[in-house]
């Protein structure tokens, strides 16, 4: 059997899915070798506040979480201190950048340098990061192509299940006319706990200690993520070239109690629903507090169970679920994004 390729790769955040990510690929080494012919080897890992790694040799996944966990099994810091993370990307002469660090909402500055340099310097970038797609998709596609790079994104919208990569090669020639879909758990997740007599702090609490919720839980609960996943998908598949400034959207925090049992004795479940339309010339979206009927085929989404609706031309209306959605499935996103970058060279 041929020696397998090394590609090696810099982890910008490790934080629920950075640290999945490395547990899956040591889990699967032997199978990425032996499988699939390729080798990982991370470079360099970048954190906020929790030190850095910078191994321009290449140490395996299992290395990293050795390295980042303490003889309690509790975390411990990267032996050197932060860095930049653009410092720490080009230090590294990554093959591939892996972009995971916290959404910004306000432009994904920080994120989209972290794209810019690796596709200007030779790597390939993955993100599960959705800001640089719903901010910036345009530019930066085109700078990938520019670069003869790659940039992947599948963990942006639904985690791990394949929302851009089932509509891309799955449906050919179809255009996309629209969508609506449920796409955050966590606010999922508050209005049913609201719904079962919890407190709004209990149930964000309750969220945010499973992981599910943004490092800023109000991203989730004043539609920032579910805006940023509307422009990234409409971006995407649509072409919308909008941004999540674009997209009016409804908080949650001003529903009561009262509201979501009045809609429950109804028969009816109150979900912040992101649709996304064509408009004459371009596209509008939207993030709404949306009472859905029994009948409504989003009307199981809930928890970490999440659905989109593609309305196609060719194909009428194609729906995808996610059930549990976890940090898991992220990983498994990028997992799936390694892969398919090595099998494309
Ligand atoms: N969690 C999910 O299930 C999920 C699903 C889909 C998409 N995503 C996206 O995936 C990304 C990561 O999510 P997560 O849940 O893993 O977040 P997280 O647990 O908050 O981890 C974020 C990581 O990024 C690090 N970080 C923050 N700023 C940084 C910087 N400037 N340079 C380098 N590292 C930096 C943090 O450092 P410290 O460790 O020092 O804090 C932490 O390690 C987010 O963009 C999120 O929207 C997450």
């Amino acid at each position: 059997m041929p020696e397998p390729v090394t590609r090696t790769v810099c982890l910008l955040g490790f934080g629920n899915v950075g640290r999945r990510l490395c547990e899956l690929v040591a889990r699967n080494d032997d199978e990425l070798a032996e499988r699939h012919g390729l080798r990982l080897r991370f470079v360099a890992v970048g954190t906020a506040a929790h030190g850095s790694l910078l191994a321009p040799a290449g140490i395996s996944a299992a290395d990293v979480l050795e390295l980042a966990t303490d003889p309690a099994g509790g975390r411990r810091a990267f032996p050197e201190p932060v860095r930049l993370g653009v410092e720490l990307l080009l230090a590294s002469g990554a093959d591939v950048l892996i972009e995971a660090t916290p959404l910004d909402p306000h432009g994904g500055r920080l994120a989209i340098a972290h794209l810019e340099a690796a596709l200007g310097h030779g790597a390939d970038a993955i993100t599960v990061n959705k800001g640089p797609i719903a901010w910036d998709y345009r530019r930066l596609s085109t700078l990938a192509a520019a670069h003869g790079r790659r940039l992947l994104f599948e963990g942006a919208v639904m985690d791990g299940c394949p929302v851009f990569n089932l509509f891309r090669s799955c449906l050919p020639d179809c255009r996309l006319l629209g969508f609506e879909a449920v796409f955050n758990s966590t606010t999922n997740f508050i209005l049913d706990a609201m719904g079962e007599g919890v407190s709004f702090a209990d149930a964000l609490a309750q969220v945010q200690a499973a992981g599910y919720a943004e490092a800023d839980p109000s991203h989730d609960i004043d539609g920032h993520d579910a805006a940023a996943k509307v422009a990234a998908l409409a971006n995407v598949l649509m072409d919308a070239g909008m941004t999540p400034d674009d997209v009016p959207k409804d908080s949650i925090r001003a529903v009561t109690p009262e509201r979501i049992a009045a809609a429950r004795r109804a028969g009816r479940r109150l979900r912040v629903v992101c649709t996304a339309r064509r408009d004459g010339g371009g596209v509008s979206g939207a993030v709404r507090l949306t009472e859905l009927v029994a009948e409504h085929p989003l009307f199981s989404a809930g928890g970490s169970t999440l659905s989109v609706l593609l309305q196609t031309d060719l194909m009428g209306t194609v729906q995808i679920a996610e059930i549990g959605a976890l940090p898991e499935q992220t990983a498994y996103a990028v997992y799936s994004d390694l892969l398919a970058l090595h099998e494309s060279r």
